[in-house]
């Protein structure tokens, strides 16, 4: 059988991505993850952390436990990566132990889809600029969730992204993600940072937020900003930065670590229809999901 991998949106069709949602929402609902089948059951998996990462590393963790896998977990500063190993031999080092299924994350675009020529099971974590599927993918579920678990409801939301689009996976997964099921997406960003794909895209924050449903917004990164960025956080935060009157009671995303007081007004901590937290809680029972589908059994 040949392994699934799950390292682009594209890698799925619109009934795959509900699929997956309805049954991630199905367990969201009654708290608990559905286990693998007997036969999967013990089986191994590596997590490898080639960047850092809190939430999609422990939710990965966690959800491979839950469903009953045995997670490795392999880190950049602690394994060979830090000297110079590229993915494709990680993988086949580890795979020589007994392993055939990873989640993988990693600044390197091209090392990751490098993977794809190999055998075994792989759900990309992230990747550099690339994108970020199961951040995409677990957006998704904490929507459909907030608004009714009805695909109608929720194709009649218009969603509204803001941030540094340019360097961002979220964007470039959430992009897919809207073609795929025919999203209204709106994407502001100030020019210099605007997405490769250019549909939907603004550099005037209030024309973005006019008339949508549910603003997300996205980190400023500042490790991935070259010094001749041509926009300054001072700039960013002066014209973009949203606030609680630009949000006027809406729902608020971001998929995290948050700059507060760069792309959040700091008080927005304590907004009361966030779903920063949400959205956390939702990975972990995407995440489950996704194992218990592309994990090879
Ligand atoms: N959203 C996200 O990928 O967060 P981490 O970098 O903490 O995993």
């Amino acid at each position: 059988m040949k392994a699934k991998k799950l390292l682009r949106i594209d890698d799925l069709s619109a009934s795959q991505v509900k699929k997956i949602i309805e049954s991630a929402h199905k367990d969201l609902k009654r708290k608990k993850v559905s286990t693998m089948k007997a036969k999967s059951k013990g089986k191994s998996l590596a997590l490898v952390f080639a960047e850092s990462s809190t939430r999609t590393r422990v939710s990965f963790e966690r959800a491979a436990r839950s469903v009953g896998l045995q997670p490795y977990l392999l880190e950049e500063g602690s394994s060979s990566i830090s000297k110079g190993e590229d993915l494709t031999d990680t993988l086949l080092t580890l795979n020589a132990l007994g392993i055939d299924s990873f989640v993988v994350r990693t600044a390197s675009t091209e090392e990751l889809l490098a993977l794809r020529k190999l055998n075994f099971s792989i759900l990309n974590a992230g990747d550099g600029v690339g994108e970020h599927p199961s951040q995409a993918l677990l957006d998704l579920l904490c929507l459909f969730n907030h608004f009714g678990a009805s695909w109608a409801k929720l194709a009649k939301k218009r969603i509204c992204i803001v941030g540094n689009l340019s360097h961002s996976r979220v964007v470039n997964s959430w992009i897919s993600l809207g073609k795929l099921l025919k999203f209204d997406l709106r994407l502001v960003s100030p020019k210099g940072w605007e997405p490769a794909d250019r549909t939907n895209w603004s550099d005037d924050l209030k024309q973005g937020l006019d008339g949508c449903d549910v603003v997300m917004a996205l980190r400023v990164q500042k490790e991935r900003l070259s010094s001749g960025s041509s926009v300054s956080l001072e700039q960013y935060v002066r014209q973009y930065q949203i606030t609680s009157k630009l949000l006027a009671g809406r729902p608020l995303m971001h998929p995290g670590p948050v700059n507060w007081g760069v792309e959040l007004e700091t008080p927005l901590r304590e907004y009361g229809n966030s779903l920063i937290l949400d959205q956390v809680r939702c990975g972990y029972y995407l995440r489950a999901t996704l194992l218990n589908d592309f994990v090879a059994s």
